[in-house]
């Protein structure tokens, strides 16, 4: 395929369209005397997690709602940690909450999942909301959704890819992106396969695939060699730092390959915090009721 027919998906205009609802949501709550605010346990300086809680912050404020970064010493006891949540998750003047993954190996057996009231869980990870993710429908919309698959379908929405019948890979299967993703674009009625690490052939299933996800975390995971005539589109979940420099699952020559395409930088990483920005609203919503 001619590489200038190729859709570049990029998340600037999908995030211009929704910022300007969330921004006059969080000024309506204002003017209520209600600041929506998040707070954000970090733990230690991964390199990785200092940048996406850095920009988390940067989208929140620029909205006009609060953010606070909880840094906590990498060494911080498990007692100590789940002391800080529970404060976090009682106080009323915060309205969403999230643990920026990953944890210190010696925090690994936190229950994060319920480590937040379903009601501050701007992650989608308590078990309520993985309920009603997976009910699907209004159920669904009422609830917090996990940020990067919400992202992506509100991605795929933006540029008109109708879902519906479609097949599916989602290569990869961890309970941040691949998992969730499965079951949203299921919900959207797409037939959706999981790849991963102990699929034997996952060029069998890419092949033939309309759209393919793709969130392995290794740079240069999916290569021309998965893609046949079938042009698809393809949505790259990776964030792989490499001296500095920020690279995806997907090799560039795919772009030749595939009918469209998320960059990165600027394809899911923004729409993750976007969605952030609208599930705290929605937490917000969820603790104070409707605005209107
Ligand atoms: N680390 C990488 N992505 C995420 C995410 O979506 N949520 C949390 N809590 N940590 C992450």
């Amino acid at each position: 395929m001619d590489r200038n027919l190729t859709k570049i998906l990029a998340a600037k205009p999908v995030v211009d369209s929704v910022i300007e609802q969330l921004k006059s949501e969080v000024n309506a709550w204002v003017k209520r005397g209600v600041v929506p605010s998040l707070k954000v346990l970090l733990v230690g300086n991964h390199p990785p997690s200092l940048i996406y809680t850095k920009n988390k912050k940067k989208f929140i404020e620029s909205l006009g709602a609060k953010c606070e970064i909880i840094h906590l010493d990498e060494t911080i006891s498990k007692v100590e940690f789940l002391k800080i949540a529970n404060e976090i998750s009682k106080d009323s003047d915060t309205h969403g909450c999230f643990a920026q993954l990953p944890l210190p190996k010696h925090l690994n057996d936190v229950d994060v999942a319920n480590l937040f009231p379903a009601n501050k869980d701007v992650d989608g990870f308590h078990p309520e909301n993985i309920r009603a993710m997976v009910v699907g429908g209004v159920i669904a919309e009422r609830a917090l959704m996990p940020c990067t698959p919400k992202g992506i379908i509100t991605l795929l929405k933006h540029y008109k890819f109708d879902l519906s019948g479609k097949n599916v890979v989602v290569i990869g299967r961890s309970m941040i992106v691949g998992k969730p993703m499965a079951m949203m674009l299921s919900n959207a009625n797409a037939s959706v396969s999981i790849c991963h690490s102990k699929t034997k052939d996952i060029s069998f299933f890419t092949k033939k695939a309309d759209l393919i996800v793709v969130a392995v975390g290794k740079k240069d995971f999916l290569t021309t060699k998965h893609l046949g005539d079938n042009k698809p589109w393809i949505i790259d979940v990776g964030q792989n730092v490499i001296n500095d420099s920020l690279f995806g699952d997907v090799t560039e020559d795919c772009i030749d390959h595939c009918e469209a395409l998320t960059p990165v930088p600027g394809g899911v990483g923004p729409m993750t915090i976007c969605s952030l920005g609208q599930n705290l609203l929605a937490a917000v919503q969820l603790q104070l009721g409707d605005i209107s």
